[in-house]
């Protein structure tokens, strides 16, 4: 009864412009390794469920793409978005249909750009989930040490037990959850050592989830539970676009995760990295001796601190940068300091103003 819903429909502006809205960074390979973070994500749930129990919810902008770099799924599979709501309507279109067919369904929810180094303890962790959520009405997500007091993530507080050695092999109940809280709370949280980053992947079964959205989300779960007839097996498409119609957008973090009493965490150290910023894929990657990342044909002099991400046909030459994002993608080339790549996401509203 396990089953996998990857989330593949955010755009992923703060990438640019490796990650484009006409091609996202879920589907680059952006650690060079043959396989795009889709197909990684994927992968990691080899043996965790049968193949045919993977969905990937995205916009059907992508639907081709997801269709070629996981070409073992089939078109029942990949569900398809008319527009972007964030990922609580996205969750409760793959839980609603999931619950047609397996009302004993247990799922594990995961975001298609994460890297994760250390893929067996990965499995370990979401078995002890699974394990955990198949009688239980809890909402399982996974905790990660935080190291920085990054106001990109969920942060949750966890009650702590005694037998610290116990805490990795069973969820423990979570005391708060707060969404990207602004800087001076994220540093008070990292500080006071009571809470973990969100990692983003949820594990629950069917009905947790679907009773979490009629108490939390009555809106959005009204909408989905219209569609329980026939809708999702007669015309889904047109029942889809209804619903995305009539939907709000909201994360499934501020709906449900913030307000839910049955909130559990597992403790967890997987090799974990959003890869959501410049900075943080300068943080997981192989770095030279002067400390650079580089990706590209490049000539480097008196360069240091520089993450060099340019096309394998282009010879860069570059002299005297210190701490610099240069990436070039398609048509687009950037050049900007590392400390400033909060900017990133000005650079693309202007350009797309610009045409
Ligand atoms: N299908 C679909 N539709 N997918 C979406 C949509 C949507 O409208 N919006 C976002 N996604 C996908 C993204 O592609 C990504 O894989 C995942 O859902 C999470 O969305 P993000 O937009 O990347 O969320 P975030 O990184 O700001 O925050 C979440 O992840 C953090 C950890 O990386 C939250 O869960 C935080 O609490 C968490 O710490
Ligand atoms: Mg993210």
């Amino acid at each position: 009864h396990t089953y996998v819903i990857i989330m593949a429909g955010g755009v992923g502006t703060r990438f640019w412009p490796f990650s484009r809205t006409s091609y996202p960074k879920q589907f680059h390979d952006v650690l060079g390794t043959g396989r795009t973070l889709l197909q990684q994500t994927a992968d990691r749930f080899n043996g965790v469920c049968p193949p045919e129990n993977i969905f990937i919810v995205t916009s059907s902008l992508y639907k081709d793409l997801c269709q070629q770099q996981l070409p073992q799924l089939t078109d029942d599979q990949v569900l398809c978005e008319p527009i972007a709501r964030n990922t609580a309507p996205c969750i409760a279109y793959a839980c609603y249909k999931i619950a047609q067919h397996d009302p004993e369904a247990n799922i594990i929810v995961a975001p298609a750009d994460h890297i994760i180094l250390k893929e067996e303890e990965f499995q370990r962790t979401i078995l002890t989930a699974l394990e955990a959520t198949k009688n239980q009405d809890i909402l399982v997500t996974l905790g990660i040490q935080p190291s920085r007091p990054d106001t990109g993530y969920g942060y949750i507080q966890y009650i702590p037990e005694p037998d610290q050695a116990n805490t990795k092999q069973h969820p423990l109940r979570v005391k708060t959850f707060t969404e990207k809280p602004h800087l001076e709370l994220a540093q008070q949280f990292v500080e006071s050592g009571e809470f973990v980053w969100n990692a983003g992947i949820f594990v629950w079964n069917v009905q947790s989830i679907i009773s979490a959205f009629k108490k939390y989300l009555p809106e959005v779960a009204e909408i989905f539970d219209e569609g329980k007839e026939d809708y999702y097996t007669v015309s889904e498409a047109a029942f889809i676009d209804k619903a995305y119609s009539l939907t709000k957008s909201i994360s499934i973090d501020n709906g449900i995760m913030e307000k839910a009493e049955n909130v559990f965490v597992v403790l967890s150290d997987f090799g974990w990295s959003d890869l959501g910023t410049w900075k943080s894929l300068y943080e997981v990657s192989d770095k030279n001796d002067d400390f650079n990342v580089i990706d590209g044909h490049v000539l480097l002099y008196d360069t240091k601190n520089c993450i060099i991400k340019t096309p394998k046909d282009r010879l860069v030459a570059i002299n005297g940068l210190d701490g610099f994002i240069v990436a070039e993608y398609d048509n687009v080339l950037m050049i900007c300091r590392k400390e400033d790549e909060q900017k990133v996401k000005a650079f693309v509203a202007d350009a797309k103003e610009r045409g």
